[in-house]
């Protein structure tokens, strides 16, 4: 595939995952607030300062780039955060509802590690590494965020 075809690819879906993470701002808000297990909250609490802190870090993708950062409406994440809405209130009052978050906050994270994964790949192979360098930095956070959620399931949410 010739470079600049890569290249629109990868802005393509940068664009996507900036305006997805700005969307799971808002989603992340309402998980901290509905979870239930004080462990859950925490973990929803420290990945929304997680969140803050990607958006900077695609702020800066964006710049070294020369691009404005602007994002293009992910449905994805729009249909994922709509879901976890339905599951919240589905779940209400439930003791399957901090399992319920798990699951619909561990779909969000796969979604992340799915761009994540891509975007770092194609930044390596066009050989901006400097770029490259932050996509697998915050892979790593979306993937850590992702584990840390199994295990408040395995010890806490499921149990319940
Ligand atoms: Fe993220």
């Amino acid at each position: 595939m010739p470079n600049a075809h890569l290249h629109e690819l990868m802005v393509d879906e940068l664009k996507d995952i900036y305006n997805a993470e700005r969307q799971l701002l808002a989603g992340l808000k309402k998980l901290v607030s509905t979870a239930e297990g004080e462990e859950l909250k925490n973990a929803f609490k420290e990945h929304l300062q997680e969140t803050e802190g990607q958006i900077d870090k695609l702020k800066q993708v964006f710049q070294l780039l020369d691009l404005p950062a602007r994002g293009k409406k992910c449905k994805a994440m729009e249909g994922l955060l709509n879901e976890a809405d339905e599951i919240m209130s589905e779940f209400e009052g439930s003791e399957a509802l901090d399992a319920a978050l798990v699951a619909a906050a561990q779909k969000v994270e796969h979604y992340e590690i799915a761009t994540y994964g891509s975007l770092a790949t194609y930044a390596k192979l066009m050989q901006h590494d400097d770029v490259a360098a932050i996509f697998a930095e915050i892979l790593e956070q979306e993937k850590n965020a992702d584990e840390k959620l199994t295990q408040v399931a395995m010890s806490k949410a499921n149990k319940k």
